[in-house]
């Protein structure tokens, strides 16, 4: 008597466990943009932490002490994934305190390339 029961709950909590499993993943298989808007939003995160203390934003006046704005940045030509990826896995010798992690890294590239997108 006490192992039926038992057998007849296992295969419900599976089930749900399985539909829980579903739900989760359902945005990201339905929508890779949803995914790649998760990372660009990431990347601001870390772009407005790490790299505005040099960087003006879009708009502001550069002065002697500042680095230029991300939007001069993605409108020089040739600056494609590759070339940013490669940036950010280089050192970035102004910024002497320059340590991404290679998570934030793919992020700050998907939001750099994003910029270069809505600029278009
Ligand atoms: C300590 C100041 C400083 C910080 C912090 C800083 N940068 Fe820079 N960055 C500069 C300066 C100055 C330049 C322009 C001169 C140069 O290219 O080295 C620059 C240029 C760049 C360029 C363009 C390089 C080129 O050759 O056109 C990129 C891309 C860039 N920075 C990305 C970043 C990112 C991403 C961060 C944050 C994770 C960051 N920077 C943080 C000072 C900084």
């Amino acid at each position: 008597m006490r192992q039926k029961r038992q057998k007849a709950r296992l295969p419900a909590r599976t089930a749900m466990a399985a539909w829980a499993g579903m739900a989760l993943c359902l945005p990201l298989l339905v929508s890779p943009a949803l995914a790649d808007a998760a990372a660009v939003a990431r990347g601001e995160k870390v772009v407005e932490e790490w790299c505005r203390d040099c960087h003006v934003r879009e708009g502001q006046k550069l002065t002697a002490d500042m680095a230029p704005p991300y939007s001069a940045i993605v409108a020089i030509e040739g600056r494609d994934r590759a070339w940013f990826e490669a940036f950010l896995q280089a050192d970035h010798f102004p910024m002497t305190t320059f340590r991404l992690f290679d998570h934030e890294k793919a992020d700050v590239v998907e939001w750099l390339l994003d910029l270069q997108k809505r600029a278009k």
